[in-house]
């Protein structure tokens, strides 16, 4: 498989693409840093995504595919809020994973990455459940001829997951019967819950009451200053907000390169419709936001678009679909989330609104109402919306279209990693490892190379290069054959390479070598900046 994982990681740390976090002192598990190539192909990431969701978007223009004209502002909120604020996001009470733990290693294990599957235990396939579903599935199990399994709470248990080691402990009591046939269930101790959120105090004296934590998502900063946004600036809806930032999880197993981080960016929309419209809306984003990838560069084979089941929904959303990417660490025909767009309703700004926050108690107990329900206590003001035509008052449903930079960014790698075969200078067929990155993310839009370090050419390259630095990042470079010097642009990316050979000297031209087709072109100097301007806008 040319497309390998292996390769893509290693090509990015050889060519400054992404390191690991604190590398020289053993890294940090989920935490990754942006090297000099990474960091301009994420900056381009992003600044796509502003410039074509928020600052581009005509306000005048009906959008194909939309329902009417809307407009889209930007924000850049605090990653440490008011601690009700997760409260009432539903993320204090809500947003857990679950593990179990695993004695010698130290590891923890996310119970839901085997839950429902097959693990090897002492030789044996069992199948993972947790109690309650194994009593639930009791007669189907007796009547297939399979038995319970206990896992005995003696020294660690070790099972084997994807081919990996485990250790688990604190199993539970139930009966201890093995089937005559491999496939029989077993079970894990029920999975612990642990909040995904990072804590951390406020003031150097902090207690209990001075905790808070790091924003797990960019949408609740949108959502809190949802009044002061209509408030000062003039917009209607619907209308949306866009962000940009930084966002914290404690994931419990941060895995498959940048994909699960424990820090990452995110680029997140919440779109403020009426309610009788937000279905034609929700459509629209999908759409708009499948087709923005592709617009980048993306294969129409590589992504899909998957709606979820009711039972799979997020506390907050009456209807999600997913952009899936077919990531090279998946099996062949399977993908993995690269965005949501969620139908949210008025779930977040009728809970930051609804009920009165009581200073004299606790903000972060957990009150109950009468269905059994964590009982939201908002900010008591009115986040309810007026129509000024119609007089109604409202509260807007929002779409929410929920990308992750970093995941964008991998993904984009991944799609860009090619293997071709070119012949060298002598003729034979070489394997070349090219990053296809569309132009507008290529972290290095142009490379200028005087042939030879002679007869005037160094001058006029390194005067182009001055003169192309005021417009794209670009690079200069004089070493080596002119054939290693292309193929370590294809590896960086780089889509255009500029060449000053002996003709430049005499006529001011140049050649032009476009990453992807080969093809060479011979531009006039004074030209330059206008050709590579239209070839990278489109
Ligand atoms: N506000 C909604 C929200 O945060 P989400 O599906 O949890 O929804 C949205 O996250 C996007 O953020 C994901 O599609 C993914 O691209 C990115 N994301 C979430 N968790 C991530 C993680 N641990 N590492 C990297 N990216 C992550």
């Amino acid at each position: 498989q040319t497309k390998s994982m292996d390769k893509i990681v290693s090509l990015c740390k050889r060519r400054g693409f992404l390191f690991q976090s604190s590398e020289i002192y053993g890294g940090v598990q989920g935490f990754w840093d942006y090297g000099p190539l990474g960091v301009d192909l994420k900056r381009n990431l992003k600044e796509a995504w502003w410039q074509d969701m928020i600052c581009g978007h005509n306000e005048l223009k009906q959008p194909a595919g939309a329902p009417s004209t809307y407009e889209m502002v930007g924000l850049d909120c605090t990653i440490i809020m008011h601690p009700q604020v997760w409260k009432n996001s539903g993320h204090y009470d809500l947003f857990h994973d679950h593990m179990v733990d695993c004695r010698e290693s130290k590891k923890r294990y996310r119970f839901d990455q085997v839950r429902g599957r097959e693990v090897t235990y002492q030789d044996r396939t069992i199948f993972v459940s947790t109690l309650a579903e194994a009593e639930q599935e009791e007669d189907d199990i007796r009547r297939r001829g399979m038995k319970f399994f206990k896992l005995r709470n003696k020294d660690a248990d070790k099972i084997t997951v994807g081919g990996e080691s485990i250790t688990i402990d604190k199993l539970d009591n139930t009966e201890n019967v093995l089937g005559p046939d491999a496939k029989t269930l077993g079970t894990l101790t029920e999975p612990r819950e642990f909040n995904l959120m990072f804590k951390t105090t406020l003031g150097a004296l902090g207690g209990e009451d001075d905790v808070t934590f790091l924003r797990p998502e960019t949408a609740q900063g949108i959502f809190v200053n949802f009044k002061n946004v209509l408030d000062s600036s003039r917009v209607k809806v619907p209308f949306g907000i866009g962000q940009v930032g930084k966002s914290f999880r404690n994931e419990i197993t941060p895995r498959n390169f940048t994909f699960r981080s424990r820090e990452f960016e995110q680029m997140e929309i919440e779109f403020f419709c009426h309610p009788d419209q937000s279905q034609q809306w929700y459509r629209y984003w999908r759409d708009r936001r499948m087709n923005w990838y592709l617009s980048l560069g993306m294969g129409s084979e590589s992504l899909i678009m998957r709606e979820h089941d009711p039972e799979e929904l997020a506390h907050y959303s009456v209807g999600t679909a997913d952009i899936e990417y077919a990531f090279p660490f998946l099996p062949p025909g399977e993908f993995g989330e690269l965005e949501g767009i969620a139908h949210r309703g008025d779930f977040d700004l009728r809970s930051h609104m609804e009920g009165k926050l009581d200073p004299a108690t606790n903000p972060m107990t957990v009150e109950l109402n009468e269905h059994g329900k964590p009982k939201y206590r908002g900010s008591g003001k009115d986040l309810t919306y007026r129509d000024e035509a119609t007089n109604e008052k409202f509260i807007p449903h929002v779409i929410e279209p929920s990308a992750g930079a970093d995941r964008g960014v991998l993904a984009f790698l991944c799609e860009a990693y090619t293997e071709d075969q070119q012949p060298d200078e002598k003729g034979n067929l070489q394997t070349r490892t090219v990053m296809k990155l569309h132009p507008r993310l290529a972290p290095v839009k142009a490379a200028v190379f005087p042939l030879v370090k002679k007869d005037g050419m160094p001058e006029i390259a390194q005067d182009l290069y001055g003169e192309l630095k005021k417009h794209f990042n670009v690079f200069y470079d004089d070493k080596g054959a002119v054939g290693r010097r292309y193929r370590r642009q294809d590896e960086a990316g780089t889509p255009y390479c500029i060449t000053i050979d002996g003709d430049t000297v005499s006529d001011q031209t140049v050649t032009i070598r476009d990453r992807d087709s080969l093809e060479q072109i011979r531009v006039k100097l004074d030209d330059v900046v206008d050709t590579l301007t239209k070839k990278i806008d489109g």
